[in-house]
């Protein structure tokens, strides 16, 4: 703590490069600028205490200086171990006019490369402001915070473990300890955190799916925005911000050459779509893995071959997961590869490769080849190189996606805030997507960069269509 400001991250000397990166993602995140413009007079944030959980890269500082310059007071944590950039951190905390020695910026609790117990650490702190105050809004990414609260009231409310969800990462024991130690502390403490919170806004299609679940047992505490299923998030930000950081991610960890290699993507979603795009890019021969049918058949006609896991397991050069599911790449599977294949995840859990079976498999040994960079040798020698420890990989070993996609992201999140925050009353507790009229307004504000003319319709047009000429332009049920 230095002067009331709380946090803890890896080097506050790196702030200054931190500074300069978030001043050339400024310039690339017009969504966010144009929203502090517009919001600048009227600060509709003023009271808000936002608590977000969104791995703390360079573009996510520029999301946490929208909120306090819409008036908000933030902490914040990331949501991922690996996926910290300490310089975006160590800006934040120091603050645009602060300095290392005096910082004035938020309190963050983030640093690459945290162990389990750091991150449960970090995600605890996030939910207490200065002077005891609990939050009034969450930001999550993935639902951990979201489910630590949860988690709380439940252990208060029964004063048992609360059950676990099927989705729960293997973590789950070591957030419970965390929880456990806060309840003895202050009891009581998750049931006034859940009352003073005014919703929660979620990032990623991981997250949404444990509200909706939530929601349908009837265990959900406050309303939730789906900021994932937002069109200008999941079908610009999973994938063509995938397209860009799933390369990425593969050339800063290996500088392997993709061109020729057979690349297999698990899942041809959103995620899995972008991935394939990415890979196809750098000349791969890329194959798919689905379970549902329809996705099955879009990559069918996209000129993707379909296969089975079994089909290429032993042949496949590069393996990479995007289905948002568990045990899809087994240890049985990595003991048939051959050597020195690439297996890398982008969905946002850790279960996707069977990390815990591989440790387990007799005789393997481990060589960190870098930070993020593992060499698994099994006993008939080959190996395989398995990235980021089986977490997200894009931004385990790059930066994740860039600034312009993710600013779509982001300012669906800055509204969702100020939407939950300021129209409170009118949220149910319930997950409820954001209307389209804001979807398109976030689209727009991303037009005028990229040089796009817009053709404006006529009143006749209009009409013809049954629409206004300001939009919505298309059904809710319309899927672009
Ligand atoms: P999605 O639901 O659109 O796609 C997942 C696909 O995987 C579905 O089509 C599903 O049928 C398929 N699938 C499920 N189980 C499978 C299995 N066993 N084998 C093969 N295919 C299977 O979800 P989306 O939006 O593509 O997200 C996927 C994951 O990526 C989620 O965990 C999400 O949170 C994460 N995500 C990661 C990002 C990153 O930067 N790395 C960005 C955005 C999302």
């Amino acid at each position: 703590t230095v002067d009331g400001l709380d946090f803890a991250v890896a080097d506050l000397s790196l702030a200054e490069s931190g500074r300069h990166q978030l001043r050339l993602a400024e310039h690339e995140m017009p969504g966010l600028m144009a929203l502090r413009r517009e919001y600048a007079a009227t600060q509709p944030l003023r009271g808000a205490r936002i608590a977000g959980s969104l791995h703390l890269t360079v573009q996510t500082a520029v999301l946490i200086e929208t909120l306090v310059a819409l008036g908000a007071e933030v902490r914040w944590v990331s949501c991922n171990i690996f996926s910290t950039q300490d310089e975006a951190a160590a800006a934040v905390v120091v603050g645009p006019d602060g300095t290392p020695e005096k910082p004035g910026g938020v309190s963050v609790f983030a640093w690459k490369g945290e162990t389990l117990a750091d991150y449960w650490w970090c995600t605890e702190r996030l939910l207490t402001f200065p002077g005891g105050r609990p939050p009034n809004l969450l930001l999550d990414d993935g639902g951990d915070a979201t489910m630590l609260v949860h988690k709380g009231v439940e252990f208060e409310t029964a004063g048992a473990v609360p059950a676990p969800f099927a989705d729960d990462p293997e973590d789950h024991r070591i957030m419970l300890r965390v929880l456990a130690g806060s309840l003895a502390a202050d009891p009581g403490r998750f049931t006034r955190i859940a009352e003073e919170i005014r919703g929660v806004s979620e990032e990623t299609t991981n997250g949404v799916n444990r509200l909706y679940r939530l929601a349908e047992q009837g265990r959900l505490l406050f309303p939730a925005v789906n900021v994932n299923d937002a069109v200008t998030k999941s079908k610009f930000d999973n994938r063509y911000g995938i397209r860009h950081s799933l390369a990425d991610g593969l050339n800063r960890a290996t500088d392997v050459m993709l061109g020729g290699k057979l690349a297999v993507v698990c899942g041809y979603g959103d995620v899995g779509k972008g991935a394939a795009e990415s890979l196809r890019g750098q000349g791969a021969r890329v194959v798919v893995t689905e379970i549902d049918p329809i996705c099955a058949l879009q990559a069918a006609m996209d000129g993707l071959e379909v296969v089975e896991l079994d089909d290429v397991v032993h042949r496949a050069d590069v393996f990479v997961t995007a289905t948002g599911n568990t045990d899809v790449i087994m240890a049985e599977h990595m003991a048939r590869m051959k050597h020195n294949v690439i297996v890398g995840n982008v969905g946002h859990f850790d279960t996707e490769i069977d990390m815990a079976g591989l440790a387990r498999v007799p005789g393997i040994r481990c060589v960190e080849i870098k930070p993020q960079v593992h060499e698994w040798t099994f006993e008939d020698g080959h190996a395989v190189l398995v990235l980021s420890e089986g977490r997200l990989m894009n931004l385990g070993n790059a930066t994740g996606h860039p600034s312009f996609v993710m600013s779509n992201s982001f300012s669906n999140q800055t509204i969702a805030q100020i939407e939950l925050f300021t129209h409170a009353g009118e949220y149910t507790v319930d997950v409820h997507r954001l209307p389209k009229h804001l979807d398109e307004k976030v689209a727009r504000l991303h037009l005028d960069a990229l040089g796009v003319r817009l053709t404006r319709l006529t009143p006749r047009q209009a009409d013809y269509l049954g629409v206004d000429v300001a939009g919505p332009y298309k059904p809710d049920h319309y899927r672009y």
